[in-house]
């Protein structure tokens, strides 16, 4: 029998970058959810058609040719027939995009039935909005991982300064709280934490202590 375990928590919590080093550490195989619906908003880009336009998204998923690879050191790619897009999906117009897809059921529909299937056969971490609460209700742990709004916002916001790009503090708060507010109130899986997820809030820790503290909280549930 494989081993799940599910990490679901709001944009910015640093989710995959924990739950990367965590998998890496534990020597399970880290499934990143959301570049799975950001490879369907970029699909959806480029085809003309609007993210939000459930009508002419949902012919779209007929025609997508999904898949998920491992590069040479075991980290997922998203291929988009034999195109690969990890790279491409990382855009703020993406971000924007797999957000409003992501409220569409039959994208979800989609997704779930490969997302499933992976943990059949591997020892996943898996990170997401509704991986514990919907897609691995079974998943032998659950984590909540969070942080404040404005922690979220301040670490995007030295990200960004960081690249050179000039944005206000306020201006990513606001961002932060947008997206927060849409995935939580979205009809179909919303993002909150499963009855029994073991909640980690990382606003006063480092990025090192945060990986710590995942690892440590796996480990003692396996
Ligand atoms: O984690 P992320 O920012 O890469 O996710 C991109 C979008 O996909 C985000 O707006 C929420 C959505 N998403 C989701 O609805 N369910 C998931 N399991 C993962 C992501």
């Amino acid at each position: 029998m494989s081993i799940a375990i599910a990490i679901d928590g709001p944009a910015g919590a640093g989710k995959s970058t924990i739950a990367k080093a965590a998998a890496r550490s534990l020597g399970f195989i880290y499934v990143d959810t959301g570049a799975m619906y950001r490879s369907i908003g970029l699909f959806v880009l480029r085809n003309g058609v609007a993210p939000d336009d459930r009508e002419n998204v949902v012919p779209l998923l007929k025609v997508l040719k999904l898949s998920l690879a491992r590069n040479d050191k075991g980290e997922q790619l998203v291929l988009i027939g034999d195109e690969d897009v990890s790279g491409l999906i990382r855009t703020e117009q993406v971000s924007m995009a797999a957000s409003k897809v992501s409220a569409i059921p039959e994208v979800r529909e989609y997704l779930l039935g490969v997302q499933r299937d992976m943990a059949k056969t591997e020892n996943v971490i898996m990170d997401g909005r509704d991986i514990g609460t919907v897609v691995l209700p079974d998943a032998k742990v659950k984590i909540f991982l969070t942080a404040s709004a404005e922690i979220r916002a301040k670490r995007r916001f030295d990200e960004l300064a960081a690249k050179g790009e000039t944005v206000s503090y306020d201006d990513v708060l606001r961002d932060v709280k947008e997206r927060d507010f849409n995935d939580m109130n979205r009809p179909i899986a919303p993002l909150k934490p499963a009855e029994d997820s073991i909640l980690v809030d990382t606003s006063e820790l480092s990025l090192e202590e945060s990986i710590r503290l995942l690892i440590n909280t796996i480990k003692e549930k396996i």
